[in-house]
């Protein structure tokens, strides 16, 4: 059995930009070092994979996503992933927050499952900037 103390050491590539955007939040945030900051960044990575996996049964959904509206192509899939869910997708909001970024908030009511799905599929794409998911039970 392995514990958080037995450490393994990896190496990685990261873009300088993102490495820069990291170090400054650590900074901000008085981490001692970057190693300990990345743990804290797997940890939160690894929760919120599992919160994601509990969402189950009927549920009201909140997305809110900010793009890129200028990525090629990106509005047109946007458009057609909202169109293959319209029994659970009820409502979305858009308010544009710059030149070229937008902010969506989208209303679902249905399962679960397929409301992740749709929060999946919209953060996969290129050009989304976040997707942020939130689910409220339905109690019977
Ligand atoms: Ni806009």
């Amino acid at each position: 059995m392995s514990h958080e103390s037995d450490l393994s050491r990896i190496g990685i590539s990261l873009p300088k930009n993102l490495l820069d955007k990291f170090d400054e939040i650590l900074e901000c945030r008085g981490y001692s070092s970057r190693s300990e900051g990345i743990r804290d960044a797997i940890r939160n990575y690894i929760t919120y994979y599992k919160w994601m996996s509990d969402v189950t049964g009927e549920r009201q959904g909140i997305i809110t996503m900010v793009y890129d509206h200028e990525h090629r192509g990106l509005l047109q899939v946007l458009t057609e992933i909202q169109h293959d869910y319209l029994d659970v997708i009820q409502s979305s909001l858009h308010s544009h927050v710059s030149h070229d970024r937008c902010v969506e908030i989208i209303l679902l009511r249905g399962d679960g499952k397929v409301i992740k799905d749709i929060a999946e599929r919209l953060m996969s794409q290129k050009g989304v900037e976040s997707v942020k998911l939130t689910t409220i039970p339905i109690e019977e």
